[in-house]
Formats: C-alpha cells, structure tokens, sequence
C-alpha cells in the first residue's frame, strides 16, 4: 500500500499504522505522476494530511485520473479534501476550524463506519471543510465544522475521513483504517513479523550470494537485528566486528560477545581498544573534543579490523542498520543509499569502498524489535535505551579516567536494575546517570566524614529526543535508587535528579 505524502506530520504514522493492520506500506511524496504510481501496482492508496489549503496557491492537487486507475483509494484530512474536489465535490471555507479533539456524529455508517459508534471523538485539524459529498459518494458523518466528514463509494472502493484516524488521541482509528483496508478495498493480512524476517533473510541471501560481508555491532538493537538477519541468510560469510571502547555499561559488552553469539551463532570479532580510547582521552575535559576524539578513534580500529578481514577474504559488503524513519527524511530515495553517517561506520576511506546491505531499510523501529525477538535476541538487547555513541565518555563531567568509568558503571546499573524492577523501562525513554567528576561533597558514612562524588539521575521521557520531558518517577523508586547506590557504590554519597525538560536543556550533560 502507498501512502502519498502531502507534506504530512503524520505521513510516518499513517503508514505505521497501515502495517499494524498488517498491510505492507511505504511513502511516496504527492509529486509522482499517476503513472509511476500504477507501475508500483500498490493494492490501495492513503492520500495524507498536509498543511495547506486546497485552495492556496500552489497547494498540491490529486490528478483526477488516479481515481480512474481502478486503485482503491482513502483521503485523510487534506488528503480526503484534494480527493473531494478532484472527484467534483464542494470544498469550501467555513470561516471555522476545527483542531483537536472534536465529535464526529455519524448520520449514515455505510460500510466505512459500520463498526463504529453513532459519536465519537476524533483528532481534527483543519480550516476548509466539504460541503458536498462528490456523486456517487455517500455522506456519512458531520461535525460543527465539516458538514461532510467521512464519505464513501464502496462500489469504487474510494473512501476518506476529515480527521485523523492515525492519531492515538482518535477513538476507533485504527478499527476505521483497517475497514477500509479489509472491508472496502479487500485486501488481506499477509503482513506479519514472521513474514518480515522470511523476506528480510531471503533478499539478503539474493543480494550477497556467495560472497563475504562484514558488520559493525554497537551493543544497539538495530546493528543486532541487522546482522541476525545477515547470519540467518549467510551464515559464515558474515563476519562481526564490535570495537570495545571501554565506554559501555556494565554488562553490554559482554551481552554482545555472549548473548549475541549464543542467540545466533554469528562470527564475532572483538577488537578491545579499551586502553587505546583511554590513552586518548586522558587529560581530555571538553565535551566536543572527546565526542571527536571517540569517533576518530572508533573508525580506527575499525577500519584496522575491516583492512585486515578484507585481506584475509575480500569482503563485498557492509551491513548497515538503516531504518526506514531515515530513509524517509533523507529523501527516500530508491537503489542508491543515501548514507546516514552512524560513527561505527561513517567515514571509511575510498579504498575500503564497500557496497551496502540495509536489511532494515523498510522497517521500523517497532517492527526491527518483533524481528529481533523472533530471530532470538536476547530480550534486554531488543528493549535496549537509546545510547550515544561515545558512550559512559560523555556522562563523566571531567575526565574520564578508569576509576570513574568503573563508579558510574555501577551507579547506572543500580539505576537500570531498579528502574526494571519497577516495570518503568517503557515509560521512561532514556535514563543517563551522569557523574560530576570534579565536583565533591561533604558527606557521613557510618561514623566518619566522605568526601565523594555526586551522580545526576536524568529520567525523560521523550517520542524522538528532539524534545523531551523529565521523568517523574515514583518516590519510592527514587529512594531505592539513592540509598543503593550510596551504599554500594563507594566514592559516592550524594545523589541527585535532573528535572530539566529539553529545552532548554538537553537529554546528555555533554
Ligand atoms: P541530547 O543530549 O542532544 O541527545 O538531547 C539526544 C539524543 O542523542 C543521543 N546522543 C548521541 N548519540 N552520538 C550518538 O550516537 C552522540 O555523540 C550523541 N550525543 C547525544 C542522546 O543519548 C539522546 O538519545
């Protein structure tokens, strides 16, 4: 199925959601002619939101001759308002708009909204509204500000709605998308994860043959489900590389030597660049400098890794763990990858040129996790925090010594293990413990005076970490926190949480 991007916040979700129902989707911006649309033979078409007026100047238009196509097709907000006037229907400017939350009435279910009651809230967000239904369509539902909000042409299989169905905030959204998809255009529900994994593994099988393949594990969960889907396909002709920096939180370089190999049997080589990354950084306090000095670093060895595989056995190809979010943003393009830089594998030289495997690149996150779990994954590598690439080197304000890397070490796991045991891990987005190096406090332990460090707690909450919010959690959570790791971890005796939304602040301290 094709979502046709009108210049849409939701476009993404649309088509998440499209998949929920277990339809295949991808996105396509509104400037494909009819005819490429066609050749791409999508089973039905979404036409998204967008922010204009049908009728500014320039707003995008819907080429009548796609509702000839015989495509089933389903407007949504903009999208439902370009396909009412291409069909001949009345769009008009109310004078009233409607955004957020607003009652849908529906005066005639038809097939559409047969499975949902006669009022509902739904997410709105629009200035001009329909007037008239196009003939041949049937009206079926009103709201103060739109007298037509839903219509319907089963016999066509062409349908839309004024407000947002995709939106969480949307009562019986997703029960109207997946009418649509089933009921109205017919099509089926081949889309699983099971199915995900199959096609995954037997395109990669296609595209590397017999030859040899190479990638760079981080301990994050895309790199993992990425070379689980290679493994699966080729078994031996992949070779991993993690680089240990020495950067990482208890217990995940081990989770990728162990666990990672045990769930797939892949070939794992691990280059331990800990004192390397140290050397590099001692001395270093700047925030920027050690992020550039851990990258530079991180490509080195690398690169050292990659240059001697390759001389051992040429390597073809490089996997890489693109999702489908940054295809999208970078611009979609088919064939030709555009390359988000990840700093495991950004900037190899020219003579290293490898050609890219991206067994990820129509997926995303949520659908990356289900491969994950039913190709085995551990479950703690699936539901891994996001984690900045340089690591516990940017939550140690100072210098980062290996004294200090070993006391955040605990101090955070003390955090992640009681944060679990709470059963917040999916409420919370990140939880960096940061530790003030060259900050000391006066404290008592027992009967004597300390003279410790302190440790930040930084609990948010956030959809993407463009924004987020601090995290409130319980109390109770946050005095077990602070008494475990004052008591077990020595060199600290005072904690305290970070309750800075960003902005103005940001999720790291550096
Ligand atoms: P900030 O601190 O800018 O972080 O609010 C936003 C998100 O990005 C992560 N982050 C990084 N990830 N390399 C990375 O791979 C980096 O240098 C880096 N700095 C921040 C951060 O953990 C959060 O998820």
């Amino acid at each position: 199925m094709l979502v046709i991007d009108f210049g849409a916040q939701y476009a993404q979700l649309i088509a998440r959601r499209v998949r929920e129902a277990n339809v295949y989707s991808e996105i396509i911006p509104h400037t494909a002619s009819v005819a490429d649309i066609v050749a791409r033979k999508p089973a039905a078409i979404v036409l998204s939101g967008g922010p204009q007026s049908v009728y500014a100047d320039g707003a995008p238009q819907v080429d009548p001759a796609l509702f000839d196509a015989g495509i089933p097709v389903f407007g949504i907000c903009y999208g439902f308002q370009a396909m009412a006037r291409a069909l001949g229907g009345d769009v008009a400017k109310t004078g009233l708009s409607e955004f957020g939350r607003t009652v849908i009435t529906v005066d005639e279910p038809g097939r559409l909204l047969a499975d949902v009651p006669a009022c509902f809230n739904a997410w709105m967000s629009h200035g001009d509204s329909v007037h008239a239904a196009p003939a041949g369509f049937t009206a079926l539902a009103a709201t103060g500000g739109a007298p037509v909000a839903a219509f319907e042409n089963t016999g066509r299989k062409l349908a839309g709605v004024q407000w947002h169905p995709e939106v969480l905030h949307s009562e019986y959204g997703q029960r109207v998308l997946s009418t649509f998809l089933h009921e109205i255009a017919g099509i089926g529900s081949a889309w699983k994860t099971s199915a995900i994994a199959e096609e995954a593994i037997a395109r990669v099988r296609e595209q590397v043959g017999d030859k040899r393949v190479l990638c760079g594990l981080s301990g994050g969960v895309d790199s993992a489900v990425a070379a689980a889907i290679v493994q699966r396909a080729i078994g031996d002709q992949l070779t991993c590389v993690f680089v240990d920096h020495g950067l990482l939180r208890k217990g995940e370089a081990e989770a990728v030597e162990r666990d990672f190999v045990a769930a797939t049997g892949a070939k794992l080589v691990v280059a331990d660049a800990k004192d390397q990354f140290l050397g590099h950084l001692a001395g270093v306090t700047d925030p920027e400098t050690k992020r550039k000095i851990i990258g530079r670093e991180f490509i080195r060895v690398f690169e050292e890794q990659a240059r001697a595989l390759d001389s051992e056995a040429d390597i073809e190809f490089l996997v890489q763990g693109t999702l489908y979010p940054d295809v999208v943003e970078s611009g979609g393009g088919e064939g030709a990858a555009t390359i988000k830089s990840h700093h495991n594998v950004g900037g190899l030289p020219d003579d290293l040129a490898f050609t890219l495997i991206e067994p990820l690149r129509t997926l995303f996150k949520d659908e990356v996790r289900q491969v994950g779990l039913e190709l085995g994954l551990p479950e703690a590598m699936i539901w891994r925090q996001p984690f900045p690439g340089p690591g516990l080197g940017i939550r140690i304000i100072g210098e980062v010594t290996q004294e200090r890397l070993d006391i955040l070490r605990e101090a955070d796991a003390i955090a992640r293990e009681e944060l679990t045991k709470a059963g917040l891990d999916r409420d919370i987005w990140q939880f960096p413990v940061v530790l003030l190096g060259n900050v000391r406090s006066v404290g008592v332990q027992g009967d004597g005076r300390t003279y410790g460090h302190p440790v930040v707690l930084r609990p948010v909450t956030s959809e993407d970490a463009m924004t987020a919010d601090w995290g409130r959690l319980p109390y109770d959570v946050l005095e077990r926190i602070s008494t475990r790791i004052t008591n077990e971890v020595r060199e600290i005796n005072r904690v305290v949480v970070d309750i800075t939304s960003k902005p103005p602040g940001t999720i790291e301290w550096e």
